[in-house]
């Protein structure tokens, strides 16, 4: 049910903050539901143990959760080594390849990450898959430039088949923006054995995409909240 998916990623989230947040470290702020219980179980830390501890965001919504829990806030210019990011994901398959951006945030995220020692993952155990899109069925999240949103979904869908979609905007009318004033391809592909690293490499070498949301060999560690309560790790 609901409330042991939230239990879920509650648990993940306070196992990754205990393990990998130490006294004096530069963190990165993930976006998304999960990261919500990391940063209240950051701010009781700091508080308590007195830690501190200066926080990279990778949205708007991580840094307004950076504000309202009084946490120090950092950026790139001041903190361009950040020791360790927790964030979530949409789907995290057997080679630790990751889905990213059902929120949107995906460009903020990986540019935090390649700046981190380590990108932890925290999730719910529905987000524990084999081959990507085993579980998460909304495709690959890709940010693109406005004006090039139609030639960017014709090449994807005639190298790779599938179908490439404009996310549209739930309370307006027209696309979702990004915080980066861009919008969002979701590419459903359908061909689950790609190589990722390389369709990676070559989306993004197409005028126009500015980020994709699969992180290849980015991630060092994931914890999966379980229903029974139990977190399980895979590096
Ligand atoms: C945001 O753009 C995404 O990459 C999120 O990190 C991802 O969607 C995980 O969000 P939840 O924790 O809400 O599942």
């Amino acid at each position: 049910g609901k409330m042991s998916l939230e239990e879920a990623k509650q648990f993940a989230a306070h196992r990754a903050v205990d393990e990998y947040v130490t006294k004096d470290c530069i963190f990165g702020v993930g976006s998304g539901s999960t990261v919500v219980y990391a940063v209240q179980r950051l701010a009781e830390r700091v508080e308590t143990e007195n830690l501190k501890v200066t926080c990279v965001p990778t949205s708007f919504q991580a840094k307004q959760l950076i504000v309202k829990h009084n946490l120090t806030l950092g950026e790139l210019d001041t903190n361009p080594m950040i020791d360790v990011t927790i964030d979530g994901a949409d789907e995290v398959d057997a080679n630790m390849t990751l889905i990213k951006g059902g929120g949107g945030c995906l460009l903020q995220e990986k540019i935090v990450a390649s700046c981190s020692k380590k990108l932890i993952v925290i999730a719910d155990y529905t987000k524990d898959s084999v081959k990507l899109g085993d579980r998460y069925k909304k495709g690959i999240p890709i940010e693109v430039v406005p004006m090039a949103y139609v030639p960017i979904q014709n090449k994807i869908a005639s190298m790779y088949g599938g179908e490439v979609k404009l996310r549209k905007a739930i309370a307006k009318a027209g696309p979702v923006v990004t915080d980066n004033g861009n919008f969002i391809l979701d590419w459903i592909f359908t061909n689950q054995d790609l190589d990722w690293d390389k369709v990676n490499n070559v989306i993004k070498m197409i005028p126009g995409v500015v980020e994709t949301g699969l992180f290849v060999n980015m991630c060092e560690k994931a914890y999966f909240g379980q229903p029974e309560g139990n977190v399980i790790e895979r590096i």
